[in-house]
């Protein structure tokens, strides 16, 4: 009988409808025609994954779920995506899953590869800042995309992204997510989530480099002190603990319909859902540029153009996202 690669995930749909229960080996043998000694040796490599999976050798094999670990099988189960998730690799602990994602790229990955990791140790944000995250506690993922956009367009990607994060955040959570310009993603005042997008030239068009972080299951005292009353996590927002499996799916799956809408030049509908999702539309804000804090309230968003906003002394100018920082300031009574 000869072995084949994907006994693990016949094993693991097996076990899954008789979870719980006692199977014994020669039933798992017999039913799915693997042989007795491939079993043996899958038991610690399904437990090395995440599988929780007891076993007795009077009475076999009994599975009870998965460890709070992001297993890229369960990650693609029932994942419906046409390009986003095509391959997905989850790495223990790296430096930046940006990084990964790159190297992945420059070894001819395709399009929609995804890279997750259990915890970074270098993760890096938008103008140079971090992106830290306590291990197991969030969503950090890199996607590599081709959209056939030019490095410049690159803010049509960051858009479409930050739609689709705080839309799948809203639906399947019930939890009013809502983008601060240019793309983070805040509930209330706190940020859950960030987006950074990286583009490099390559001889087929431009590539790039989708980066999302999100916390998800950590007290918001959990945060290191620079990020205390700044951030939160989305247990923290909705009272109980989110599974990261699903909600990684839940993200793949709004990328990838979001993605579709990119790649088939519809940009408006992108650019309509990015303005109604925006909480910074109509804000009174302060914006610092150049060492210089500029205030006013926010006219319109642009996703090529910028911010609009008319500053207190009368003016009207646009202030881009790649030299302004944004804050938004209470309104006024
Ligand atoms: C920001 O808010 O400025 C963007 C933060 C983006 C963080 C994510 S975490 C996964 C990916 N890898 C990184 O190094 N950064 C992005």
């Amino acid at each position: 009988m000869e072995s084949n690669s994907s006994e693990p995930g016949a094993v693991v749909e097996f076990l899954r409808s008789h979870v719980g229960e006692w199977v014994t080996e020669s039933c798992l043998a017999g039913q799915l025609g693997i042989e007795l000694a491939s079993l043996q040796a899958m038991a610690a490599e399904l437990a090395q994954e995440g599988y929780k999976i007891c076993v007795e050798p009077a009475k076999g094999w009994r599975f009870t779920g998965c460890e709070d670990r992001l297993i890229p099988r369960e990650i693609q189960r029932e994942l419906h995506t046409a390009v986003i998730g095509r391959s997905v690799a989850v790495l223990s602990s790296t430096a930046s899953t940006n990084d990964e994602a790159w190297k992945q790229a420059g070894n001819g990955a395709a399009e929609g590869a995804v890279v997750l990791a259990e915890e970074q140790t270098a993760g890096r944000g938008r103008m140079g800042r971090s992106w830290q995250a306590p291990r197991g506690s969030g969503v950090l993922m890199s996607i590599l995309l081709h959209p056939r956009l030019e490095i410049r367009q690159s803010h049509a990607l960051t858009a479409m992204s930050s739609v689709a994060v705080a839309q799948s955040i809203r639906e399947h959570l019930q939890v009013p997510a809502r983008i601060r310009w240019p793309n983070d993603i805040f509930i209330g005042e706190h940020k859950v989530a960030g987006i950074l997008v990286e583009g490099r030239p390559s001889s087929s068009g431009a590539q790039f480099v989708l980066g999302i972080g999100v916390n998800v299951n950590l007290g918001e005292e959990e945060f290191p002190p620079e990020l205390q009353g700044i951030a939160t996590s989305l247990s923290a927002a909705t009272g109980h603990a989110v599974e990261r499996v699903e909600l990684v799916r839940w993200l793949l799956q709004s990328l990838d319909r979001w993605y579709r809408d990119l790649r088939s030049g519809d940009i408006g509908r992108i650019a309509n859902h990015w303005r109604q999702l925006s909480s910074t539309l109509g804000r009174r804000v302060a914006l610092l540029e150049d060492g210089h804090e500029f205030r006013g309230m926010v006219l319109d968003l642009c996703m090529e153009e910028g911010l609009i906003v008319r500053l207190d002394e009368g003016l009207t100018r646009i202030f881009r996202p790649a030299t302004a920082t944004l804050r938004h300031l209470p309104e006024a009574r």
